[in-house]
């Protein structure tokens, strides 16, 4: 996904409501009983979930598992990684890769210190002005520690959102998947319904064979292959 484009806000009516609630619902209950226990689930620092979020982009997650709580510890709070020396972070984020995402990480760090006094941010827009947090990352940061009506799309979102709506070609746009993001996240749960959405997209909904034997909402879903 690219980092740095407009959230569209014009409406789109992808399926009956009632299709849509049925979804939602089927698919937090399905959260609730096999979503992945993961350590950046267990925090609503927006700090510590900014650093995952970043760690999580080009990153697998049983990767990013092995270096989070570590860059925490080094780093436990904005104002830390923000003074800290440019190259022991990159010491510490060695082995993921992608430098420039740290870079970024530590200089949206010393922003919010210098322009926000240390309070990040909650806003889409003030959190998109910072270096590295897309329309994604800020959506992840709003939802997951803000408790936000927040949309994400990451590719196993937008995976999941155009299997299920069989969308064709033309409207695999960013622009229309953020549409239907939103027209489908729930208010009052957002944080559950989008780590919801992306544990389907990663472990049944995935690219190459997906399981829809055993997904919770193949009987909503326009790509699903029909029952014998
Ligand atoms: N990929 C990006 N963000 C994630 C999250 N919060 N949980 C699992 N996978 C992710």
């Amino acid at each position: 996904m690219p980092t740095k484009k407009k959230i569209p806000t014009a409406p789109v009516r992808i399926a009956h409501p009632a299709t849509i609630r049925a979804f939602q619902r089927r698919l937090i209950a399905w959260y609730n009983q096999h979503g992945r226990d993961l350590p950046w689930r267990r925090t609503r620092d927006p700090y510590a979930i900014l650093v995952s979020e970043v760690m999580l982009q080009q990153t697998q997650v049983s990767r990013a598992m092995l270096y989070y709580e570590r860059f925490l510890e080094r780093y436990p709070t904005v104002e830390e990684l923000a003074r800290a020396d440019e190259g022991e972070v990159r010491e510490t984020w060695e082995g993921l890769g992608y430098y420039r995402r740290v870079r970024n990480l530590q200089r949206a760090s010393q922003e919010i210190v210098e322009k926000h006094e240390s309070q990040f941010p909650t806003s889409h827009e003030e959190l998109t002005a910072l270096p590295g947090i897309g329309d994604y990352t800020a959506g992840a940061v709003r939802s997951f520690a803000f408790h936000h009506d927040a949309a994400i799309l990451d590719t196993n979102a937008a995976r999941v959102l155009t299997r299920l709506f069989a969308l064709p070609p033309a409207q695999q746009t960013d622009r229309f998947l953020w549409s239907v993001a939103h027209a489908v996240t729930p208010a009052g749960q957002a944080p559950d319904f989008n780590q919801a959405i992306m544990d389907l997209g990663a472990t049944i909904c995935n690219a190459r064979t997906p399981r829809c034997g055993e997904c919770p909402v193949r009987t909503l879903c326009r790509s699903a292959p029909s029952r014998p």
